[in-house]
């Protein structure tokens, strides 16, 4: 039948054939009538088979709001009759038993004698959906904005924390117990390094260094250190296959993704359970299941972790990636796991998909996108001792807080460094135009340089340097995550970037690599 055909009633059929919502007639408390949408929605297998099923068979036994779908679903067809129609959500039931949520309109026909009502259903699944993920959006956005804020103070500290403690550790070398308590505080400042990192981890703002990476080898790799972790009451299946599959990502953050998964799996086992972690490519469409946040479809490289531990609750389950949330007793979980893998993830571009239920264990699939193969770059990176080639070099350090400036001068200096100290930006250029203080300084090999100062800061620094010297090698420092410094524009331009808390091991290191590669 074509719609110039038709005649008036063929074109009414052909509506209520072909529309794509559920259209349905109802007479007394059976179906008369359904079009293709409605069997389709219900999941079953043939008009026929729909039309012969009790409407109330299409209802679990309760609505969301504790009533029973029975009576409920009485009242609501009293109101369309009274009014003409009514509208209302309803949660239905599937052929395969899946209960989900629909828009329902009720409209009487008015057919004298009968009591008819015509009915159209929309799937709301996609729509809810969509809701959660805004407010998780949203969620996320404000807590991320807190802690990027908390971690830069906390930088600032650990920088003093971390670099005094290590000063400390070298030169207390004949006072043992002195020094085992400049270790203990240097390992705890580590500890909070660590966590900062994940706060801005999960708030997806810590600096990534994504690079091309072969997460099948990356896994590999890591098999002897997660079996460890996993320890002897677990088998551990680690399965990265057996051909390279390519992802950006930053390495550092991918293994910190398998460590957290199997460190959850390790607290869910009991003992001589299994742990999985495979490495395997992967097809995402709109029919992959269980996706947390929507992807674009095409070509994926899957991490799954699968155990068969105690599983998460339904309950539990929306709040697994919620930072801080935690099961487990207090000392033994932060809750911070999960929301760094879904910071991790989400920042690489991937998400990521749960299945689990009590006694069930749990499955995680982490898709990440597929990428072409890294081509083979010319340098090795081999790491030489830090320090090594650039000892003697001077450096101009820029840096307004006095205790910090006063910790990196000392860790460059033992490192064979020759330091000059400017306050801030106007008095650096003035060093480096050869004014104040530019006769003992002498040549300038590199400019270390805290970004965020009053006056001029480094980001401007660093242009206005090159002006007098062109190819003058920089280095930027920040408690400040990089993306928050969007706004200081012209950050691609600059030799590199270290994230504060640095050790001093970091700092040096980096250093020697921006001098030598002017070099
Ligand atoms: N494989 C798993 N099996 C069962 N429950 C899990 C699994 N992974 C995570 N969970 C649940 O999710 C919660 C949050 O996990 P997450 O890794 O974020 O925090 P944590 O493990 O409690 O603490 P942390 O990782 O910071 O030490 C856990 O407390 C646990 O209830
Ligand atoms: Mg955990």
């Amino acid at each position: 039948m074509t719609i110039s055909e038709g005649t008036g009633e063929d074109l009414y059929r052909l509506y209520f054939e072909r529309t794509g919502d559920a259209f349905l007639i109802i007479e007394g408390d059976r179906f008369v009538a359904c079009n293709d949408a409605t069997v389709r929605m219900l999941r079953y297998r043939t008009r026929d088979e729909l039309l012969h099923t009790h409407p109330s068979d299409l209802s679990p036994e309760l609505q969301p709001d504790g009533r029973r779908s029975f009576e409920k679903a009485n009242e609501m067809m009293a109101v369309a009759f009274e009014r003409g129609s009514h509208r209302f959500e309803w949660d239905h039931r599937r052929a395969d038993g899946e209960v989900f949520p629909v828009e329902v309109l009720l409209t009487a026909v008015p057919m004298p004698g009968r009591s008819m009502l015509h009915v159209v259903w929309r799937d709301l699944t996609e729509r809810r959906r969509l809701e959660a993920e805004l407010v998780q959006a949203h969620k996320m956005e404000a807590l991320g904005r807190l802690s990027s804020g908390i971690a830069h103070d906390f930088n600032n500290l650990l920088v003093a924390i971390i670099g005094h403690s290590e000063l400390l550790l070298a030169d207390l070398g004949d006072l043992p117990d002195q020094q085992s308590s400049a270790a203990e505080i240097l390992k705890a400042g580590r500890r909070a390094a660590d966590l900062v990192g994940q706060l801005l981890a999960f708030s997806r703002k810590q600096v990534l260094r994504p690079q091309t990476i072969d997460l099948a080898a990356t896994i590999a790799d890591m098999a002897d250190m997660l079996r460890r972790l996993l320890g002897e009451g677990v088998a551990a299946e680690i399965e990265p296959g057996d051909r390279p599959l390519w992802v950006r990502a930053d390495p550092g953050q991918v293994a910190q993704v398998a460590l957290n998964l199997a460190a959850n799996a390790r607290d869910a086992v009991r003992p001589g359970g299994r742990f999985r972690l495979a490495v395997e490519p992967a097809i995402v469409d709109e029919r992959t299941p269980d996706l947390h946040d929507a992807l674009p479809p095409g070509p994926y490289v899957a991490l799954v972790a699968e155990d068969d531990g105690e599983g998460i609750s339904a309950g539990d389950l929306p709040r697994i990636f919620d930072p801080f949330f935690t099961t487990k007793p207090v000392g033994r979980g932060t809750g911070l796991g999960l929301a760094t893998v879904y910071g991790i993830v989400r920042q690489s571009g991937g998400s990521i998909a749960v299945v689990s239920g009590p006694g069930r264990g749990t499955r995680f699939t982490i898709y990440l996108p597929r990428v072409a193969p890294q081509e083979t770059q010319g340098g090795a990176t081999a790491v030489e001792p830090a320090g090594a080639a650039a000892a003697g070099a001077h450096v101009l350090l820029v840096e307004d807080e006095a205790a910090t400036s006063r910790l990196v001068r000392v860790m460059l200096e033992r490192a064979g460094y020759r330091v000059t100290v400017a306050t801030g930006g106007e008095q650096a250029l003035a060093i480096l135009a050869g004014g104040e203080g530019a006769g003992e300084a002498g040549r300038i090999d590199l400019l270390l340089t805290d970004i965020v100062m009053p006056g001029i800061d480094g980001v401007e620094l660093v242009r206005r340097a090159r002006e007098l010297h062109p190819s003058l090698p920089a280095v930027l420092t920040s408690g400040y995550p990089a993306e928050f410094l969007a706004g200081s524009a012209g950050l691609p331009f600059v030799a590199d970037l270290l994230q504060k808390p640095f050790s001093a091991q970091e700092l040096v290191h980096r250093v020697a690599t921006a001098v030598r590669e002017r070099a």
